[in-house]
């Protein structure tokens, strides 16, 4: 059968510059083009969940304007519950401004804007999706009492918690890191959790053998285009991605995390989830956008059929 997912995080607009280089500070740059695409953590793991064929349901919450109501209807396309989406009159939608080279890299300035309304009054009142659900997806562009709250509540009901630590916190609390299945964080996310000045994959075992020792579980790195690395008790693996010429990673980690859950609610053995996510993030990357280049399930099972 499969489990429920809950999927509690940020919506954005992004608002995507596509250039050759990134300016340096005071330098004025011509860009490509300008287009406005869904995104935000919480949205795309969401989206990508949905599409993916997860059962999901989402909490957080857009303004009462032209891009909150198209985070909705996507979301809606893909299949997510979002009858429990706050709409605010109070703040505009969370926008980010993002900058794509012409490498595929980017760099990434939000304005958190109605992301801050997913407080721990809103959690509390849709604790029937907490009691509902089996999985509980967590990033961190909502606010930070928002998401120790949910991890603590999950813990309560015995659900299973997965941590995007995206973008890393100044802290982790131990008795937070003990109540997670997986924290997923990617290489500069790792050393801020921890600290470490990593250069090679030597030292993000290490790294994640902090994280360990302060309680984790699983740790499960995403390394870009080396594929992932899960650390635990019994082992540390890298799980190598598949080779794709890179267009453009934006949301390429949530995808990631998303495919990981849905093949774990979908009783895949953890290996095989984690291939599953290989394989998904590696679609992302060769189209642009965040959304926009989130794969569906058919299109994921095929790659798998012809690899
Ligand atoms: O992970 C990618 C996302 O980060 C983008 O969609 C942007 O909105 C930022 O939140
Ligand atoms: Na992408």
């Amino acid at each position: 059968m499969k489990e429920k997912i809950l999927i509690i995080g940020s919506l954005n607009m992004d608002i995507v510059v596509s250039l050759k280089n990134m300016p340096g500070l005071g330098e004025t740059v011509s860009g490509y083009s300008l287009t406005y695409i869904p995104g935000g953590k919480g949205a795309n793991q969401a989206y990508a969940a949905g599409k993916l064929s997860g059962d999901v349901s989402m909490l957080g919450c857009v303004g009462n304007d032209e891009f909150g109501r198209i985070q909705l209807a996507n979301l809606k396309k893909a299949g997510v519950n979002i009858t429990k989406l706050k709409v605010s009159d109070k703040n505009p939608t969370g926008t980010a401004i993002i900058y794509v080279n012409e490498m595929g890299d980017n760099s990434i300035v939000i304005i958190s804007g109605a992301n801050g309304e997913c407080d721990v009054e809103y959690l509390k009142e849709n604790d029937d999706l907490f009691r509902w659900c089996d999985y509980v997806i967590l990033q961190m562009e909502i606010p930070y009492e928002s998401v120790l709250y949910s991890i603590k509540r999950a813990n309560r009901l015995e659900k299973k918690i997965i941590l995007n630590p995206a973008p890393a916190p100044e802290e982790l609390p131990d008795d937070i890191l003990k109540m997670l299945e997986y924290i997923t964080p990617n290489e500069t996310e790792l050393m801020k959790l921890t600290d470490c000045e990593c250069k090679n994959l030597e030292d993000y075992i290490k790294a994640s053998r902090k994280l360990l020792k302060r309680g984790a579980k699983n740790v499960l790195v995403t390394l870009g285009e080396q594929g992932a690395l899960l650390v635990n008790e019994k082992t540390e693996k890298v799980y190598p991605a598949r080779k794709v010429e890179s267009v453009d990673t934006t949301a390429a980690g949530d995808c990631f995390n998303a495919a990981l859950t849905v093949g774990l609610a979908d009783n895949m053995d953890e290996e095989e989830a984690i291939f599953f996510a290989n394989i998904s993030s590696s679609v992302a990357v060769t189209r642009k956008g965040a959304q926009s280049s989130l794969p569906d399930r058919t299109e994921i099972d095929r790659v798998i059929r012809n690899l």
